[in-house]
């Protein structure tokens, strides 16, 4: 009698155990979504709307002082060289004028973030593919909203 009421337990106890499992399964996936991490963006459509959902809210209320210090931080100045200009990188100064005209019709906020998360979908005539591809790994929105905001502004060299 006892053991018969074990076994017709079963279900309910294996039920609850998988119950557990997808919660916990469930809660790691939406911490893991919701973290600091950039989720890595997909190429978009060249279109004067494209990237601007993205992009716009990360530079709302974008700090570009803290921009200037993150590319150096990211070392992105190893390439791009304060100022000089040389085979390796474009140089930042001038970029904001640049940018509107780089890839029409992305508008200027639209390139430079493209620029930074999807490296090779447009190489700089006369430069390579060598910019790192795995920023969007390392920069948090509010980072990226900042070297952008820093990149456009007439500060940027
Ligand atoms: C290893 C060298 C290297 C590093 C480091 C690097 N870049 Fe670049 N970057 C390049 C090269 C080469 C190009 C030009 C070719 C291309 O368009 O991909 C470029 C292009 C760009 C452009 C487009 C410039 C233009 O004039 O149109 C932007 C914006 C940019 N990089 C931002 C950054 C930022 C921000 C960082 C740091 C977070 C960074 N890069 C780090 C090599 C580098």
């Amino acid at each position: 009698m006892k053991d018969g009421k074990t076994l017709s337990r079963w279900p309910v106890f294996v039920a609850l155990v998988m119950l557990l499992v997808f919660t916990v399964i469930f809660l790691v996936e939406f911490a893991a979504s919701t973290g600091a991490e950039l989720e890595r963006p997909t190429p978009a459509a060249l279109d004067a709307a494209a990237y601007l959902d993205e992009v716009l809210p990360l530079l709302a209320e974008a700090d570009p002082e803290r921009g200037a210090a993150l590319v150096e931080k990211y070392n992105c100045i190893a390439c791009h060289r304060m100022g000089a200009v040389n085979d390796i990188a474009p140089p930042f100064a001038g970029l904001a004028e640049r940018a509107a005209l780089r890839r029409p019709p992305l508008r200027p906020e639209a390139y430079v973030y493209e620029s930074i998360t999807h490296p090779t979908a447009y190489v700089v005539d006369g430069f390579s593919p060598a910019m790192p591809q795995n920023y969007p790994d390392l920069l948090t929105g509010r980072d990226l909203g900042d070297i952008i905001a820093y990149l456009l502004s007439p500060d940027a060299y």
